[in-house]
C-alpha cells in the first residue's frame, strides 16, 4: 500500500522542501522500491509557483540532495483526504492546519519532530543566515533517519 506524506511549513520555500528533498533522497537510497511519496505546501500563498530559497538550495545540494526542481504551493483542502501524515514544521503551522483541516479528514496531523525527533520545532531559518539552513537541514536529515529506521513502515 503507497501511504502519502506532506510536509508543511509557512511559505514551502526553506523548511518544508528541504524536508520532501531529504525525506525522499534518503528513503530512495535505503529502500529503493519503497510505495512512500512525499510532497510538500506552505500555509501562506506568497512565494507558490516559486523555487524554494537560494540558500535551501545550495545547502541542499552541498549534501548531495538536489531539491532545484520543487516549486511553492500552497496548502489545499484536498490535501486533508489525499494525504495519510501530514506534518508541520512548527506550532503555529500545527494550528493553521488543524483550523483548515475538514472534520473527521483522513490525514493525521502531526509536528514533524514529535513524528520523527525528539519533540520541538523547525525553526523558520528565512530571516537568517546560511548557517540557519545547515541547522535546520542537519536537524531534517536526522529525522529522515527516524524515518527510516521505522521499518518496515516509516509512516
Ligand atoms: P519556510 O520559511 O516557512 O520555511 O518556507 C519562510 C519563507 C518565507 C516567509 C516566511 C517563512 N515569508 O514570510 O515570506
Amino acid at each position: 500500500m503507497s501511504r502519502r506524506v506532506l510536509v508543511v511549513c509557512l511559505g514551502n520555500i526553506c523548511r518544508s522542501p528541504l524536508a520532501e528533498g531529504i525525506f525522499r533522497h534518503r528513503l530512495d537510497q535505503a529502500r529503493p522500491g519503497h510505495r512512500v511519496e512525499f510532497d510538500s505546501a506552505g500555509t501562506g500563498h506568497w512565494h507558490a509557483g516559486q523555487p524554494p530559497d537560494t540558500r535551501a538550495i545550495a545547502v541542499a545540494a552541498g549534501h548531495g540532495v538536489d531539491i532545484s526542481g520543487l516549486r511553492a504551493r500552497q496548502v489545499t483542502v484536498e490535501d486533508f483526504e489525499r494525504f495519510d501524515l501530514i506534518l508541520a514544521a512548527d506550532r503555529s503551522n500545527l494550528a493553521d492546519l488543524r483550523r483548515l483541516s475538514p472534520p473527521q479528514a483522513r490525514a493525521r496531523l502531526a509536528l514533524l519532530l514529535e513524528e520523527y525527533g525528539d519533540g520541538g520545532e523547525v525553526p523558520d531559518p528565512y530571516q537568517h543566515d546560511r548557517d540557519a539552513f545547515e541547522r535546520v537541514f542537519a536537524m531534517l536529515d536526522a529525522a529522515a533517519r527516524r524515518l527510516l529506521d521505522r521499518q518496515p513502515d516509516p509512516v
